[in-house]
């Protein structure tokens, strides 16, 4: 097996590693801790720093950290269609980056959402490749100009999370090709991002992270990328198959299976030092792009603040513009500002505005839907709190504990070492905190105390989350001591879905908790592969998320439904509010269902059945099944609508602002009815038997009945008619031209979708182009839909390129293709 050589030759960065000697060079290709690089003065490198995206610069701490603005997430970005808004989030995550002084932002995500399980799909944008390519690209466009790097993530076929560092994703070329790997190349076509991430997963049983096929032939080598690829974390297994699989950069460090192994397999003959020469020309030639080589970057002195009011109104804009409309007979939204609202729902009340894992930031603060909505309509909103929706604890609020030195909203967290020594106490301004991983203490971390005020009495479910011997005590009285073991065999899981422990107790408002957590290290055993890695030494180390959860005692479901539909019965309409939480929309572990959590659809039935008119908003970023969709007189999607969440939505049911988005995926009528539904390996291999009818291309294939709702579906508040479609621009990849007309009685923006039918049976359905316009009521405009030519490729297993572009078939222009409005033959 050989390496790709640089071909970029730029003889400056290779006369800079020619000064540096095997151990140095090597260094440099490990993180220096988990979210920064190593510098080197005697060639001006200063130490990078790298922060999750995607939609919110973390920083450099896991938890907690510096308030930092929280966006809609990336579905609900992606929702609106439009190149001009991934623009302005690449740009505005740039801002958040510079105020961080970090250099590169680990995002966009930018694999599919193949099967609707995927816990993490809320982080990446679309079903469909060229939707998701195109954003990327827009997004890498914006943040780039700004010299903030960005990170194309997870190369490749990273589509579910169950065993995500063992499993194998089984893909055949041509899917890989036309599919997976087509936003990819689409972002590094059109936007040449400086940074890639490669994935946990295998492809065809090889890993990501020593994807020579895919790393060094077909990215580095087809496409010509002159970036970095860096490991996902904790992903890199290998030292000699890693280095010559395309992989540059090891992360995290310090510690890591390249350092003293990579220098010895230099030594053996085993890695050509050329190989590891081009791995740093890659890490310089990302240092010089951001300011990191050289004459060092000069970060700004002022910048916007993640609360500044500009910072609110794009937030507020850009969740709203995502929103999309399911359904709204006799045009009951927008709600007249004069309507009786009885507003029910615990998402209403504990709006979900971000997904689990990594993505989370800590923002200054969350408007939940009730005060949004409450504070532009007044007293004619009635709030009431639904169902329990949560099936584990989680993190308690900071706002309903209080660090008892210092009376703040949040904790109080010591870290002490063997022998009792308190190395450390700091503030929290959230309930947990992350060790091993954000602790970079002077001696190993043994015990961990929690301890926080508890701002109201009463019965309180109190509990600990994380590994490890824990001890709670509450005004000094012991309520309990679990010993907490990791669940999974996935270090993410035991990271990012810690065990949990809860009691129920009687507490007076100021009680003292103290929750300590003695850290088990464990002997490292051999992952589900048979093999003991890096993950392995990770979960035996016993880091990860330590927390505290305070909760009311939950309320009896019958009596929370029965006090709703008393609600609903006052009203002139009920918003009942439903959704996901991060438990379901998280990185590091799947879905089982679609259906919503708790008896949210018995108390969406009982209301509709009481109330005049019941709007349903769904809070949460993925499909879910909706038994009484045909109940209810309106459904409004709001995904995970970040910190100005409540705000966004309130603008969208009041049509201070049309909710004109359209959705991203499809959205199955019921578990299982999907092109691609387990996500449970077979031993360790998952394959895609879809192929390439990925989500609505397989609907559409009759691979699954049809779905709920299609990709491109979404009324907004207009209503419209097409007409006069024909091709402009013959040939291949045509261009096609419609007239539209809005005939509802406010101004509304369409997006036009066009899609390419080939004539070939082996040829799925696909988007080809879309255009969006804005049109006054009553008005009508001609919009043109210029189709991309890489969707009209085809790739020939036989021959491994791209075979001639497919001509013939028809041009569809589609509402999604469950609203077909006009076909045109080829
Ligand atoms: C995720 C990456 C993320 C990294 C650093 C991993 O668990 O898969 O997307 O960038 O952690 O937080």
């Amino acid at each position: 097996m050989t390496a790709s050589t640089d071909t970029h030759g730029d003889s400056r960065l290779t006369d800079l590693v020619s000064r540096l000697d095997l151990e140095t060079k090597v260094r440099l290709l490990t993180g220096a801790t988990s979210f920064t690089l190593h510098g080197k003065d005697s060639i001006a490198l200063a130490p990078m720093a790298f922060s999750d995206g995607p939609t919110g610069v973390r920083g450099l701490k896991f938890t907690g950290g510096d308030h930092v603005a929280l966006f809609p997430n990336a579905t609900l970005l992606a929702g609106a269609w439009s190149e001009d808004t991934a623009r302005e989030v690449g740009e505005m995550l740039a801002e958040e980056a510079e105020r961080q002084q970090i250099h590169v932002v680990l995002g966009p995500t930018i694999n599919l959402h193949r099967t609707p399980l995927g816990g993490r799909l809320f982080e990446a944008y679309s079903e469909d490749p060229l939707l998701t390519g195109r954003l990327a690209a827009a997004y890498v466009r914006g943040m780039q100009s700004r010299r903030i790097g960005a990170c194309l993530k997870h190369l490749v076929a990273n589509e579910s999370e169950t065993l995500r560092n063992y499993m194998s994703s089984v893909v055949s070329e041509r899917a890989l090709r036309e599919v997976y790997l087509l936003p990819f190349e689409i972002a590094v076509e059109d936007a040449q991002p400086w940074s890639i991430m490669a994935a946990y997963n295998d492809v065809n049983g090889v890993p990501a992270t020593e994807q020579h096929h895919v790393n060094n032939e077909v990215v580095k080598g087809d496409w010509g990328w002159d970036g970095l690829l860096m490991s996902d974390w904790f992903a890199t297994k290998t030292s000699a198959p890693a280095a010559l699989g395309g992989l540059d950069l090891v992360m995290p460090g310090p510690e890591g299976p390249w350092g003293a192994a990579l220098v010895a397999d230099v030594e053996s003959g085993a890695v050509a030092e050329a190989v590891v020469d081009e791995h740093v020309v890659r890490l310089l030639r990302l240092a010089e792009r951001v300011g990191a080589l050289g004459e060092h970057r000069a970060w700004p002195s002022e910048s916007t603040a993640p609360d500044a009011p500009s910072r609110r109104e794009q937030l507020r804009r850009l969740a709203t513009d995502g929103m999309v409309v399911l359904r709204n007979e006799g045009a009951v939204l927008p709600l007249a500002a004069e309507t009786r609202v009885a507003l029910i729902g615990r998402h209403a009340v504990e709006t979900i505005c971000m997904g689990g894992g990594s993505a989370t930031v800590n923002p200054p603060y969350q408007v939940s839907i009730a005060e949004g909505l409450g504070g532009a309509m007044g007293e004619s909103v009635v709030v009431l709190d639904g169902v329990e929706v949560r099936l584990r604890p989680v993190v308690a609020d900071p706002d309903t504990i209080r660090d008892p030195e210092t009376g703040e909203p949040g904790l109080r967290a010591s870290y002490l070492d063997a022998d009792g020594t308190v190395m450390a106490a700091e503030h929290s301004s959230v309930a947990s905190v992350a060790t091993g991983w954000d602790d970079t203490l002077p001696r190993p971390t043994e015990q961990v105390v929690l301890a926080a005020r508890l701002v109201e009495g009463g019965p309180v479910r109190l509990g600990v989350l994380g590994t490890g011997r824990w001890s709670i005590v509450v005004d000094g009285k012991k309520v309990g001591a679990p010993d907490l073991a990791a669940e999974g065999q996935d270090p993410g899981e035991s990271m990012l879905k810690p065990p949990a422990w809860t009691v129920d107790v009687d507490a007076e408002a100021g009680s003292l908790v103290e929750a300590t957590v003695s850290i088990v290290r464990r002997e490292p055993q051999p992952g589900p592969d048979g093999k003991l890695s890096t993950l392995s030494h990770v979960i035996a180390s016993g880091m990860g998320v330590k927390g505290l959860t305070v909760a009311p005692v939950p309320a009896v479901a019958a009596d929370v439904i029965a006090n709703a539909v008393r609600a609903a019965k006052d009203a002139d309409v009920a918003v009942v509010v439903v959704g996901l939480t991060e438990e379901q929309e998280t990185e590091a572990t799947d879905k089982s269902t679609l259906a919503l959590p708790g008896e949210q659809d018995a108390l969406v039935g009982a209301v509709a059945e009481a109330a005049n008119r019941t709007v349903v908003v769904v809070n949460s970023a993925t499909p879910v099944l909706m038994p009484w969709a045909q109940d209810v007189e309106a459904i409004l999607v709001v995904g995970l609508p970040g910190q100005e969440g409540g705000h966004a939505v309130a603008d969208a049911l009041l049509g201070v602002r049309e909710p004109a988005g359209r959705l991203v995926t499809s959205w199955p009528a019921a578990d299982g009815a999907a092109p691609a539904w387990d996500v449970v390996p077979d031993g360790l291999a998952l394959e895609y038997t879809d192929d390439t009818y990925v989500g609505y291309r397989g609907f559409h294939a009759g691979l699954s009945d049809a779905p709920a709702h299609w990709l491109g579906a979404g009324d907004g508040y207009g209503s419209w008619e097409y007409a006069d479609a024909r091709l402009v621009q013959p040939g291949s990849a045509p261009t096609i031209e419609v007239r539209v007309t809005n005939t509802s009685a406010g101004a509304s923006r369409e997006v036009v979708q066009a899609y390419f039918h080939p004539a070939e049976d082996n040829q799925p359905v696909r988007l080809v182009g879309w255009t969006a316009v804005e049109v006054e009521p009553g008005q009508s405009a001609t919009v043109e839909v210029a189709t991309d030519s890489r969707l009209w490729r085809s790739w020939d297993e036989q021959s491994g390129r791209w075979g001639e572009s497919l001509t013939g078939g028809q041009l569809v222009l589609a509402r999604g293709l469950g609203d077909i409005r006009a076909r045109v033959d080829l």
